[in-house]
């Protein structure tokens, strides 16, 4: 893939730093650029919404379409990175939650709980929601009224 848009932001704190690696080799593995937003280290006293904002600020530019955000159970990440206009973060815990997430939600930021969740079972939600293609139709118009705040 040449375009640089399509390459996946990855980021953690220090709970999902071990998913991070994981996440970063599998990507790889399959051909994907990624960049890593954070965090640099395991360090435990880092903050999960430092992490999260960063990357769903840079998700949130459109240059980058796509992000893969970890924490310790993905919960935390998720909050933080669905305060973040036209940031779609969806917590999968499944193959067919992810691939739903792409379907109706047009989900650009998949969170994986990195204390929660197996590798194997991270691999492939992963490619559920990569593969995964938006339906578009109605559930366009429902992700259109996520944007608004007067309905
Ligand atoms: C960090 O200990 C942990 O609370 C965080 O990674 C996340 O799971 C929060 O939702």
């Amino acid at each position: 893939m040449n375009d640089e848009s399509a390459t996946i932001v990855v980021g953690s704190d220090h709970a999902g730093f071990e998913m991070k690696e994981f996440v970063k080799n599998y990507l790889s593995e399959k051909g994907y650029l990624y960049i890593d937003i954070g965090a640099p280290q395991e360090d435990p006293s880092d903050d999960y919404p430092v992490f999260a904002f960063k990357l769903a600020k840079t998700v949130s530019t459109n240059k980058y379409k796509r992000g893969i955000l970890m924490c310790g159970t993905g919960i935390g990440a998720s909050i933080a990175a669905n305060r973040i206009k036209g940031v779609r973060a969806a917590l999968c815990t499944s193959p067919e939650m992810a691939k739903m997430a792409r379907a109706h939600n047009d989900s650009n930021v998949l969170v994986i709980g990195g204390r929660t969740t197996e590798k194997e079972t991270a691999g492939r939600i992963i490619d559920a929601w990569l593969n995964g293609k938006f339906e578009g139709g109605r559930h366009q118009k429902r992700i259109s009224l996520l944007d608004t705040d007067h309905i």
